[in-house]
């Protein structure tokens, strides 16, 4: 698979990378899975998706211990990636980003990853109780320490920033600035994909101007895009989508336009291509720096997204996808 590099930092990583959270946390059935996750883990080493993207809060902790049960055995093809500042309450997330609560966090998510370095550790929500600068400042030693290669930042907060009225990714950038001042930002991670586009504005250029490396998330729009999910199929209650505005059965059926349009794409390049392959190649064309991490508890879904990074969309793909209707169904 090629490879990326993230940022202007000497790291790199496979072009595709997986985005282990479904196995443990947000969409439905995911804690039944933990044979087929591992063998899950093990494909995506295999065909050379080496980054790895978990956190402590998915489950919590059991996506991070699955994780370290793969690499005690192959710590060299894997490039992880966990974040920290969100913890699991009683009743909502809550953020922590207090200096001793990090060092804290990230001793813990060593011994559960069963590694003693963390390639890049994410910030994966600011506290609003204590200063970026401080909670960065406590990241930072643990680089300094050789617990940690590099740090990143989660930028999942646009929808917050719409509701203050400020531009999608104002507020990310303004915060990134801080960051900078205190330790290099290696990595932003945000989400983007062919039904979420507002980082294309502000966020991915400003990334891609200071050699910031970009981790696509949900580059599938939650498995939307994929053309697998019907409206009016329903999720389980803990399933994140049985409350997301654009998994109505309406806003689904609304969307139907997109997948359509993937789905045309995809039959171009070859009856065996797939509507999230095109999906992924389009995130993978937005930039060099950009790496997507395609969540997925199945190998076969691993397979078929790790061959994304082989298919080249064309001009008129590119232009047929910028064609493609805005999504129904606010985020807010
Ligand atoms: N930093 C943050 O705050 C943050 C927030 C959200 C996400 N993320 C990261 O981004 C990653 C990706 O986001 P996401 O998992 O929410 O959404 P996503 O990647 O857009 O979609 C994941 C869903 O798509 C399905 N899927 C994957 N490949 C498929 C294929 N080829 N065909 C059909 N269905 C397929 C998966 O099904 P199965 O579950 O059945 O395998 C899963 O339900 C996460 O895993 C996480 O690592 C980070």
């Amino acid at each position: 698979m090629e490879r990326r590099a993230i940022g202007s930092s000497a790291l790199s990583v496979g072009a595709v990378g997986l985005g282990c959270m479904p196995m443990n946390w947000a969409y439905s059935a995911s804690r039944q899975r933990g044979d087929e996750s591992l063998r899950t883990v093990h494909r995506a080493l295999d065909l050379g998706s080496s980054l790895l993207d978990t956190a402590d809060m998915y489950g919590p902790f059991t996506n991070e211990l699955l994780l370290g049960r793969v690499l005690r055995q192959r710590r060299e093809d894997a490039f992880v990636s966990t974040k920290v500042g969100l913890l699991v309450g009683d009743q909502h997330v809550v953020a922590n980003g207090r200096p001793a609560y990090v060092r804290r966090a990230c001793d813990a998510s060593l011994r559960r990853l069963q590694t003693d370095v963390i390639d890049l550790y994410q910030l994966h929500r600011p506290d609003p109780e204590v200063p970026v600068e401080e909670t960065w400042g406590a990241m930072a030693e643990l680089v300094r320490a050789g617990k940690v290669r590099a740090l990143g930042f989660c930028a999942l907060g646009a929808r917050a920033a719409r509701r203050a009225r400020a531009g999608p990714h104002d507020t990310t950038i303004a915060q990134l600035r801080r960051l900078q001042q205190v330790f290099p930002v290696a990595a932003v991670e945000a989400e983007l994909s062919v039904w979420s586009r507002e980082a294309l504005d502000a966020l991915l250029p400003w990334c891609a101007s200071r050699g910031v490396g970009f981790l696509a998330a949900m580059p599938l729009g939650s498995g939307f895009l994929t053309g697998t999910l019907t409206p009016g199929q329903g999720f389980e209650p803990r399933d994140l989508r049985a409350r997301h505005p654009r998994f109505t059965a309406e806003m689904m059926a609304a969307n139907q336009p997109i997948v359509a349009g993937l789905r045309r794409i995809a039959a171009r390049h070859g009856e065996r291509v797939t509507p999230a392959q095109v999906a992924l190649a389009w995130v993978l064309a937005q930039g060099p720096w950009v790496v997507p991490v395609p969540g997925a508890k199945r190998e076969r879904w691993v397979t078929q997204n790790a061959g994304a990074a082989g298919l080249r969309l064309t001009a008129r793909d590119l232009a047929e996808v910028r064609a493609l209707p805005p999504a129904q169904g606010s985020w807010e």
